[in-house]
């Protein structure tokens, strides 16, 4: 991989921690008060972890790191990323699911593609994140489930 072509995609990825930092402290205020709050909110600590791992990365590989616009609501087809914060406690699952299968599917792909050239660190950064996505995948989708079976409402 060209190291071009491997700074555009980190920070692809940098643009969505970010996004999602933002996205899931949103979250934490709108359902101020409950478990998910506190659960979304330590979930927003570990994805700033993952803006720095990857800005490290970035200016490791002599880029520095930038957003490059809205990320989020292309996974859903449009606008719906800005509302996103302001859906109930299901959708938001369901959302925050979404969000996190692009971004373990994404490190995935580029975990496979990166190979050594570029340092066993970057490796173990984007396999690490992946892990962490992973984590926070099973715990909405486990949440949602449990809402599913209590039958809430959307
Ligand atoms: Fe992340
Ligand atoms: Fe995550």
């Amino acid at each position: 991989m060209q190291r071009e072509d491997l700074l555009r995609k980190l920070n692809w990825f940098y643009s969505l921690e970010v996004s999602q930092v933002d996205l899931y402290m949103a979250q934490s205020r709108k359902f101020k008060g409950t478990y998910e709050s506190i659960v979304f909110e330590r979930t927003a600590a570990v994805e700033q972890q993952h803006v720095h791992n990857i800005a490290a990365a970035i200016r490791e590989l002599g880029g520095e790191p930038h957003k490059i616009g809205d990320v989020i609501s292309p996974l859903f087809g449009g606008l719906l990323g800005k509302t996103l914060a302001f859906t109930g406690l299901k959708k938001t699952l369901q959302a925050n699911i979404t969000i996190e299968n692009k971004a373990m599917a994404d490190y995935v792909a580029l975990h496979e593609q990166v190979g050594e050239e570029f340092g066993s660190e970057l490796q173990t950064v984007l396999q690490h994140n992946l892990v962490d996505e992973d984590v926070h995948t099973a715990w909405f989708a486990q949440r949602l489930a449990d809402y599913e079976l209590l039958g809430l409402p959307d």
